[in-house]
């Protein structure tokens, strides 16, 4: 008889953004009427540029040409491109441990995050932030190691908790775990690690054998001197971690899909009969098995990014998108909101001063604020809880709408009754 993967049902029925779509078109059905704001997923609003036009258009010209025509590309990135991605975003920056070799191209950071599970061994010890980006929580529930849900808490994981108190940026364990999963800038706080923060966790990976999954998805929003752009800043860091990267919130990519994920050479491992193990390697067979690459034409209009015309569209976008953030965060203060990030990130997390003294338990979970922002000002936030349980009580606003609907959501928060 088939036997299904039971921890799909373990899991709560649907994924946050999907929870999140599902409670706004319920609402908008109800209220034909009402302008909703969208302020909830992390999708971009300014249309691509003309650099990405022109470079997709030429390519589907090309792929109708006998000379120009691509058929399977490597499952690892066209050379082009991941030359390209050595070059100016890490020897340009001053890192010289990476090369095109380490560098594997993929359909966004979502999806590398998600299939990099198929690395770990089956009794691994897994540490996320709470709040964290949901992905890296289901995707180890959906291979097995969740255990059991207690009180919002996978009893299989280690969650390393960020609060107020420790200013949102995680602690290094006590004891061991194998694999920790961190997101600087963060989603959803928006709050940077520092050099040596940074270079902390670095030192607890190479003390105790981890490695560290480093999605860095929002590394484009950094402005902060002092913050990394990339964790290969960080001496030996080649050692202990993998880099996840995407195209998605810098160049408007998120219905194009491209991003990449680096994984070193130099990252090895001792497999159980105690072979050292290149995890190079096997991302390589993974993805030669379970995937055929990203089509020619979505790797040419990445490649465009690279061109003086395409990093000035980035340096564009990314400024519209933080200045959006930035009125958000202000407007948020003045009306006594405790509010986090809008700094090296698109993303303004923030708590209502009439949510109570958050330590003692807010007075209205996230979803009830969620309600509440929704149906007395049409404004769509994310559920902080949806990112973990230390998040009860807190909102994320992203900065990715247009700069119209975000001074009209500034607007209605400003006259609106919830303080
Ligand atoms: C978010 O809103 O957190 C992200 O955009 C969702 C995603 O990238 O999958």
């Amino acid at each position: 008889m088939f036997k299904v993967n039971n921890n799909y049902a373990e899991l709560p029925e649907s994924y946050l953004f999907s929870e999140v779509a599902h409670r706004l078109a319920a609402y908008r059905e109800a209220n034909p009427d009402r302008e909703v704001i969208r302020m909830d997923i992390g999708d971009v609003s300014i249309p691509l540029g003309d650099v990405v036009v022109k470079a997709l258009c030429k390519a589907s010209e090309d792929m109708g040409t006998r000379t120009g025509f691509h058929g399977y590309g490597p499952e690892q990135g066209y050379l082009f491109l991941r030359e390209k991605i050595a070059r100016f975003d890490y020897k340009e920056h001053g890192i010289h441990t990476i090369g095109a070799e380490d560098i594997f191209v993929s359909d966004g950071a979502k999806s590398d995050l998600g299939n990099f599970v198929d690395m770990f061994g089956d009794d691994i010890r897994i540490a996320v932030t709470d709040p964290g980006y949901p992905v890296y929580v289901d995707t180890n529930v959906l291979s097995g190691r969740g255990g059991k849900l207690v009180d919002g808490k996978w009893s299989g994981l280690t969650y390393l908790e960020c609060k107020p108190e420790n200013g949102f940026k995680p602690q290094v364990p006590t004891d061991g775990v194998d694999v920790i999963y961190l997101c600087f800038p963060n989603n959803p706080t928006g709050v940077a690690l520092n050099r040596s923060e940074l270079k902390e966790w670095v030192d607890y990976a190479i003390e105790h054998g981890s490695l560290l999954i480093f999605d860095s998805a929002y590394e484009a929003y950094i402005s902060s001197e002092d913050v990394p752009h990339s964790i290969y800043e960080i001496e030996e860091a080649e050692k202990v971690a993998v880099e996840i990267r995407s195209y998605s919130k810098t160049a408007g990519f998120t219905g194009v899909r491209c991003g990449y994920t680096v994984v070193p050479r130099a990252l090895e491992f001792k497999s159980d009969s105690g072979n050292q193990i290149s995890l190079n390697k096997m991302w390589n067979r993974r993805q030669s098995t379970k995937f055929n690459g990203v089509g020619y034409i979505v790797q040419k209009a990445a490649e465009a990014l690279y061109t003086a015309e395409g990093r000035e569209m980035i340096r564009e976008n990314i400024a519209y998108y933080k200045k959006n953030a930035a009125m958000l965060r202000e407007a948020l203060e003045k009306k006594s909101w405790m509010v986090i990030g809008g700094i090296d990130s698109p993303y303004v997390w923030a708590f209502p001063e009439s949510n109570g003294v958050y330590s003692e338990g807010a007075s209205l979970t996230s979803w009830q604020l969620f309600d509440k922002l929704l149906s007395e000002l049409n404004i769509s936030s994310t559920p902080g809880v949806g990112f973990g349980e230390c998040a009860e009580g807190w909102v994320r606003f992203t900065g990715f709408n247009t700069y119209e609907n975000t001074l009209k959501a500034i607007e209605r928060i400003e006259s609106g009754i919830l303080k």
